[in-house]
């Protein structure tokens, strides 16, 4: 008999996770395993609920956006039973091992479970927030950063046509790197990050500089981000304990306050989910299709407890402890880019001085 590896995606899905599964699959077949896709993540660990993954259903997966076996944000640790049951499924379905792919909540739960459980589990990284530390970067987010550099650059035409100030809110949660790439590379104006509060004064003067010049200004702003002194929203938070963010429209706050300082006529759009649908870019596509078939080579070696990470271009393991042990924000020295960047005013007085 076959061994067989089971897979799940979970988490927020995005671009790259169906390559990664092709990938997983083809090397494990070649390596003579049968795959196994567990449905909806974590939530099909607890249920049970799985189907087979051969190289004939995942073959034409390779440019498809989203997860064929579906998602969701379901933490067995916070469910009565909810641990044993997933131990139970690794039984029932006769598992070699799993390999789960998500972000820091969804390898959260497989660290945990080898750890403490001796669980074979092995990683595979992915999420548009780029905020996992272990790894230069994760799939999901060269595609979210692609279609939202998309956005500025329509917004600044009809902006520039009206003469008017475009705000653009991007996902991203409580790291800035969607915002920060977004805004560098479409040439913003401004860019608030949640890593530093938005200073109103300095935000107004930027767009005003900006609109006086060009006649027209962008700012994007990450949906975490908190504005000085601005007002605190309703949170609500998922299983995992991280507040849900896309009720806070923190774009449309960021307009009105554009508009009360300068009066420049704004608008704002917020571009939500359309970031993680569509077809994954290149990048997207090569790093997933290889953390797949990392995964499955390191299932073959046995390395469990285990995650596939990319440093400089070489994937390497490294321990799913280490790499969900703290989030990876954006660091000073990006600030100090954005600030060459985006012209703020008051900054530039300061470094002159
Ligand atoms: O973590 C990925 C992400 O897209 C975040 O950027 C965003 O805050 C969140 O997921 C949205 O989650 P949901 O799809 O559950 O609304």
């Amino acid at each position: 008999m076959k061994k067989r590896v089971g897979m799940l995606t979970g988490g927020g899905d995005c671009p790259g996770l169906n390559q990664a599964i092709r990938g997983a699959v083809f090397k494990l077949e070649s390596l003579g395993y049968e795959c196994l896709g567990i449905e909806e993540g974590w939530k099909g660990m607890i249920t049970g609920k799985a189907s087979p993954l051969t190289r004939d259903n995942v073959e034409d997966l390779a440019s498809r956006g989203g997860t064929a076996i579906g998602t969701s944000r379901t933490n067995p640790f916070k469910k009565d039973g909810g641990p044993e049951a997933v131990l139970q499924t690794f039984k029932k379905l006769k598992l070699e091992a799993l390999i789960p792919m998500g972000g820091e909540d969804t390898l959260g739960v497989a660290a945990r479970l080898f750890k403490e459980h001796a669980s074979h589990v092995v990683g595979v990284p992915k999420t548009m927030d780029n905020d996992l530390s272990a790894t230069d970067f994760t799939f999901g987010f060269d595609t979210a950063v692609t279609v939202a550099m998309d956005a500025c650059a329509r917004l600044l035409d009809t902006g520039r046509s009206h003469r008017r100030c475009m705000v653009l809110e991007v996902m991203g949660r409580h790291a800035g790197w969607v915002a920060l790439y977004t805004g560098i590379a479409a040439g913003a104006d401004y860019v608030g990050l949640p890593e530093r509060k938005v200073d109103v004064k300095e935000l107004a003067r930027a767009v005003q500089a900006a609109h006086d010049r060009k006649k027209v200004a962008l700012v994007v702003v990450s949906e975490a981000v908190e504005i000085e002194g601005g007002p605190k929203k309703r949170e609500e938070l998922d299983e995992f304990g991280h507040m849900i963010l896309q009720e806070r429209e923190v774009g449309e706050q960021i307009a009105e306050i554009v508009e009360e300082e300068t009066g420049i006529e704004t608008r704002h759009a917020t571009i939500g989910h359309i970031q993680r649908g569509g077809h994954p870019t290149l990048f997207d596509r090569i790093l997933a299709t290889r953390a797949g078939i990392r995964a499955a080579e390191l299932v073959h070696e046995k390395r469990w407890g285990q995650m596939v990470a990319l440093r400089g271009n070489d994937m390497v393991p490294v321990s799913l402890e280490e790499a969900t042990a703290k989030l990876k924000t954006v660091t000073p020295e990006w600030f100090s880019i954005l600030d060459t960047l985006c012209r703020t005013p008051r900054r530039e007085a300061v470094r002159a001085a």
